[in-house]
């Protein structure tokens, strides 16, 4: 067993939405003890279905935690290849789960709110619910909420004193581009959108915690920080990292019209029944953040508030704002 630099956090899934935020906001911690470098490596650099790409990996650059935000995202391909998304979600975070046990090194996973049935706990109303715990009863119904869950287990069984931190409703928003992170999200989409159509129909029947990538990514790194001065100790445990608050993608989507200095009127309601998709999306999947908080970490702050200052922070979105023209 042989670990490296003791501030050494290799991230996986470095192309990917919170791998490319776990490197950029170390870089913004610079400076700080731990948490101040994080080597993002993409899918040609670590393969999480090779397991010889996995130990070279560590080999190289000898970290002293890894977090692993790679994984198969695509959920409705996920239910025509659960094979595919098997192999990385499940088989490969097991792989990793091996390798770091073997090499003494502290390992983090993401997973998803999509190991949960989605049913409103209790089937009360999803706008008071108490949000699911990390040890309410799970049940996925997708695909990819399955190979995640399967992956959850593998990691643990492998490497108990991993931890496994489930988030949901990822974006980044406009700024994405800029930041050289390709595909989109719900936010960028709607950002989009409000430049292209008159209105826009969004489900209103799916209640979630929508999140911040960078600042989940942040909350990630103070994690490790704090870990590493012996302040907190999250080995072994499963925690919720997510935006506070609750939100449907509608309630998202006219907030983001509105902060674009657009009429969020322009967003009109629909159900899931309107929207029919491969994967069927959870009516309910509003995290606690009581585990987080129970570690002794510092909430993640009001998804609200997060969309603000996305939106606020993203280039050429203000000149956006400024333009009331329903139609670009
Ligand atoms: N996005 C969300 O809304 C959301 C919600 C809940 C939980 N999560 C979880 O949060 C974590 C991070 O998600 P994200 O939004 O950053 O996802 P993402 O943007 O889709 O990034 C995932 C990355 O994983 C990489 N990858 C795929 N297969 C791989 C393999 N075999 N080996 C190594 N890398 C591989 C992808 O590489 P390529 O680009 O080459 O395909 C991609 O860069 C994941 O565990 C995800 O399940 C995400």
């Amino acid at each position: 067993m042989s670990v490296g630099h003791p501030d050494a956090i290799l991230a996986t899934g470095g192309g990917g939405q919170l791998g490319h935020h776990l490197a950029r906001s170390a870089g913004a911690r610079a400076g700080a003890r731990a948490g101040a470098r994080v080597v993002a490596l993409g899918r040609r650099e670590l393969d999480l279905t090779d397991p010889g790409s996995i130990a070279a990996a560590l080999d190289r650059h000898r970290p002293r935690v890894v977090i692993n935000a790679a994984a198969y995202t695509d959920v409705d391909g996920a239910e025509s290849d659960e094979a595919a998304a098997r192999a990385v979600n499940a088989a490969g975070a097991g792989s990793l789960g091996l390798a770091c046990r073997d090499r003494g090194i502290r390992l983090i996973h993401l997973s998803t709110d999509y190991v949960f049935s989605g049913e409103v706990p209790g089937g009360g109303d999803p706008a008071t619910a108490p949000g699911v715990e990390p040890d309410d009863p799970t049940g996925p119904a997708t695909a990819y909420g399955r190979t995640k869950l399967a992956g959850e287990l593998a990691v643990l069984a492998a490497h108990p004193e991993a931890t496994v931190i489930r988030t949901a409703w990822v974006y980044t928003g406009p700024g994405r581009r800029g930041q050289g992170l390709s595909g989109s999200d719900f936010v960028d989409t709607m950002a989009r959108l409000e430049g292209q159509r008159d209105t826009v129909s969004v489900v209103d029947d799916q209640w979630g915690s929508p999140t911040h990538a960078p600042t989940l990514a942040a909350a990630i790194l103070e994690m490790v920080a704090l870990e590493a001065d012996g302040a907190v100790d999250t080995r072994g445990l499963v925690l919720h990292a997510a935006g506070s608050g609750r939100a449907t993608w509608c309630e998202v989507a006219r907030r983001t019209f509105a902060h674009l200095g657009a009429d969020p009127d322009r967003v009109t309601p629909c159900t899931t029944a309107d929207f029919p998709r491969p994967a069927p999306r959870p009516a309910f999947s509003v995290l606690s953040g009581r585990s987080w908080e129970d570690a002794g970490l510092a909430p993640l702050p009001d998804w609200g508030e997060s969309l603000r200052a996305a939106l606020a922070s993203a280039p050429g979105v203000v000149g956006a704002a400024s333009s009331s023209s329903p139609l670009r």
